[in-house]
């Protein structure tokens, strides 16, 4: 493919503050552009990033057809060297939730090549530190101006860049859930395996009623009995009963999150039972009251791996067990982290050099 390459007069570098970088506030100096017409995608280009031009009857402001990804770039604190982390499982997923949103796929290969493009050229951005990265967000949406409804047929598809912290900035404190019994991510048959845009506008009303209250994020129960856990927001979820640890199944309702499938790997290998089951609240509630439940934790990719502190369930909290230093979570968090930043040798072919 060949990418046009348009660079800004005059890099923002310097806007970015010290320390506080947030999540999501600062772009970097160029992003990706490519259109989908004539059943072709066409004019790959990297230019400035900015405003851009979008007709005000574009479907996807209207229907949502309009699909996602998130990723990061890491910084190697002793070689200095850029890793991706895991593309191709974004590019696969990314697939995926085109298929559902009936959106032509970007290939692999363009989806990994665009990328590696946009952050080499904007390689000063991503952040030294070690909770700090550069997000990369993929965004695929039908820019057809049409009202009816139907599979658009033009789209156009960025990647912008971010230089983030991680997305839970808590400093190793827990997070407070409120299990969601009232309203519901996703339902049988649904979009909710999906990355897209509506998914996440559907979650805004709850969270902001539950804001005010001092909770972190909802914990989404499943949408026909509000009974069984199914994902945090932002993060898969995971329990530590026993000597077994427990997640919600991929059952078309949760994102198939790839901080997930990679914590379940490691916890493999470290000899971990795993089940891929649905979990209730009142089993989390049970194991919790016998001492069975030794703690949970959410991942994802902006999160990274999270504990969790509390759960409000029905007018009650559920206090968990306080991980500390040693705490499954802590470790996950490091093993990960350690194999993104390229500290630990990558044996599962994870990490992408973008030099
Ligand atoms: C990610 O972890 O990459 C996500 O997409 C979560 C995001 C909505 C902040």
């Amino acid at each position: 493919m060949h990418i046009d390459i348009q660079q800004a007069s005059v890099s923002r570098i310097k806007e970015i503050p010290d320390g506080d970088l947030g999540f999501g506030r600062i772009f970097s100096d160029h992003m990706f552009s490519m259109d989908w017409s004539g059943d072709t995608w066409i004019e790959p280009r990297i230019h400035p990033y900015g405003p851009i031009e979008i007709i005000p009857s574009a479907l996807a402001l209207h229907y949502g057809q309009s699909v996602f990804e998130g990723l990061k770039a890491y910084r190697g604190p002793t070689d200095d060297r850029i890793r991706l982390f895991r593309p191709h499982s974004n590019a696969q997923r990314l697939k995926a939730s085109c298929e559902r949103l009936c959106i032509p796929c970007v290939s692999p290969d363009i989806f990994l090549e665009a990328i590696r493009e946009l952050v080499s050229i904007d390689c000063a951005w991503v952040p030294h530190g070690p909770d700090c990265s550069l997000y990369i967000r993929p965004l695929l949406f039908g820019s057809e101006g049409t009202l009816a409804v139907r599979a658009a047929s033009t789209y156009r598809f960025l990647i912008i860049t971010a230089p983030v912290q991680e997305y839970f900035n808590r400093q190793g404190q827990g997070i407070y859930l409120k299990a969601e019994h009232r309203f519901t991510r996703a339902s049988p048959g649904g979009t909710g395996g999906a990355k897209t845009a509506g998914n996440y506008a559907a979650t805004l009303q709850p969270m902001s009623d539950s804001a005010g209250a001092g909770f972190d994020q909802i914990l989404w129960l499943d949408g026909v009995e509000h009974r069984y856990v199914e994902e945090a927001g932002q993060m898969n979820i995971f329990f530590h009963l026993g000597d077994t640890i427990v997640t919600p199944d991929l059952s078309g309702t949760i994102l198939p999150g790839i901080t997930r499938d990679t914590a379940l790997t490691i916890l493999r290998e470290w000899g971990y039972k795993i089940e891929e089951r649905r979990i209730s609240m009142d089993e989390v509630i049970t194991a919790s009251k016998t001492g069975n439940l030794r703690e949970a934790f959410g991942a994802g990719t902006a999160a990274v791996v999270v504990p969790i502190d509390r759960i409000h369930y029905l007018g009650q909290d559920l206090q968990l067990p306080q991980a500390g230093n040693h705490s499954l979570c802590q470790q996950l968090y490091q093993a990960i982290t350690e194999l993104q930043f390229g500290v630990t040798q990558d044996n599962h072919g994870w990490s992408v050099l973008v030099d």
